[in-house]
């Protein structure tokens, strides 16, 4: 047997070729880290809100069954192809879904972020109420907050799941942004869209009651998604109760 060979791990046996899983990369100017690293840690970050970014539904598992569904499927899936050479760094670089609960916003946004992660970008995942709460109940600990709040300032990609969710309950909106909430949403979203970061979003909030919330900020998010904006309005869309609706 050729002991050489049995001791050399297979190139293919590694999770990253280059650094050999090392993390690790050495050049003649000495060892740098490897970008599987970085990576690395931004996929815990996924699985420490219990998502692994490797099983979650994917855009193939979503069932379109009209035109807007259709539409919205194209658009996610026309993101992902043209993310690079299309919105990468350009002014409209966003992805929305607005309106009803059911209808499979979380599932395409998610499906969204974790296919640019298989492709190497790094993307952030956001549950909206859980990462506000975090923020709020951190704001004392300069070092810690700004920690945090960088992590979904700067990303390459953000997904914002359930955006503004404490503020609209079945189709209505329930309360006002508050000055607390602003002071950590505000920020996030405004410098994203200073610096050209792409931001995938969903939220229950229709277009007009995102607007209604805080039309400079509402406008801002809606202006940076350009074409990539679906608003979905019915209860028939909501995926949970369709078996119960045809079975009426
Ligand atoms: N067209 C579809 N094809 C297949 N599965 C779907 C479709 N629409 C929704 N689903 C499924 O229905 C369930 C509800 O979808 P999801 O949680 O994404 O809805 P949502 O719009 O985010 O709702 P909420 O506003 O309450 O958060 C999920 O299991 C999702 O995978
Ligand atoms: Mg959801
Ligand atoms: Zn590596």
């Amino acid at each position: 047997m050729n002991i050489s060979k049995t001791l050399e791990k297979s190139t293919s046996s590694y999770k990253c070729n280059k650094c050999k899983d090392t993390t690790w990369i050495i050049t003649i100017n000495g060892a740098r880290r490897c970008e599987c690293y970085e990576m690395d840690y931004i996929k815990r970050l996924w699985e420490n809100y219990g998502i692994k970014a490797e099983e979650v539904k994917k855009l193939n598992d979503y069932k379109p069954f009209d035109s807007l569904t259709t539409n919205l499927k194209h658009k996610a899936s026309n993101y992902i192809i043209q993310f690079e050479e299309k919105y990468a760094n350009s002014d409209e670089n966003s992805f929305g879904i607005l309106g009803q609960s059911g209808a499979g916003k979380s599932h395409v946004s998610i499906s969204i972020g974790a296919a640019l992660l298989n492709k190497n970008h790094k993307v952030v995942y956001m549950p909206y109420l859980e990462a506000m709460r975090e923020l709020k109940a951190n704001s004392m600990d300069d070092e810690y907050y700004n920690k945090l709040i960088n992590r979904y300032k700067r990303t390459e990609v953000l997904v914002i799941d359930d955006l503004f969710k404490d503020k609209v309950k079945s189709g209505r909106l329930t309360g006002e942004l508050t000055e607390a909430d602003m002071k950590h949403i505000y920020p996030i979203l405004n410098f994203r869209y200073a610096n050209k970061l792409a931001t995938i979003f969903s939220t229950e909030c229709t277009l007009n009651q995102l607007l209604d919330l805080d039309e400079a900020l509402g406008g801002r998010v809606l202006q940076m998604c350009g074409d990539n904006i679906t608003e979905i309005v019915g209860r028939e869309y909501n995926y949970r109760i369709r078996n119960i609706k045809k079975a009426q």
